[in-house]
């Protein structure tokens, strides 16, 4: 899958986004190794810091259907800002993905290609040493 279709269903992600506080949609599509592809929105919440971000509701809905190898991820929003993922929903990539890891930030005219390394680097995983 080409990152041009990834990015569509991102933006597809985003038309289920439930953000009446905001009013910021966002939309995130997991490429899975085998092909399949999870979709997330961001889901807020009346009690705000219950909010769910789309990146990691694609990720949490992956990890439940058994998936454990990833590709690639997409992220798309409304407005005209390039979508970097928030600081929680990076530290959750490192639990599943490899510094390597390509995200595809996108806009309604293009998208920057940035990997989970450059995103956090030096991030903590548990009983990780500097050795
Ligand atoms: N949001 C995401 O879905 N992903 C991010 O990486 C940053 C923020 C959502 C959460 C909230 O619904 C809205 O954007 C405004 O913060």
């Amino acid at each position: 899958m080409n990152p041009n279709e990834l990015i569509e269903a991102a933006f597809q992600a985003l038309e289920h986004a439930h953000a009446p506080y905001s009013e910021y949609r966002v939309g995130a599509a997991l490429l899975c190794a085998d092909g399949t592809v999870f979709k997330g929105c961001n889901v807020e919440n009346a009690s705000y810091g219950l909010t769910n971000c789309a990146e990691r509701t694609a990720i949490f809905s992956a990890i439940a259907a058994g998936q454990r190898e990833f590709a690639a991820m997409a992220i798309a929003a409304s407005g005209d800002s390039t979508p970097y993922p928030c600081g929680a929903c990076r530290q959750v990539m490192v639990e599943f993905f490899q510094q390597d890891f390509p995200v595809y930030v996108a806009r309604s005219d293009g998208h920057d290609t940035i990997t989970l390394g450059k995103l956090l680097p030096n991030s903590f995983k548990f009983g990780d040493t500097d050795a």
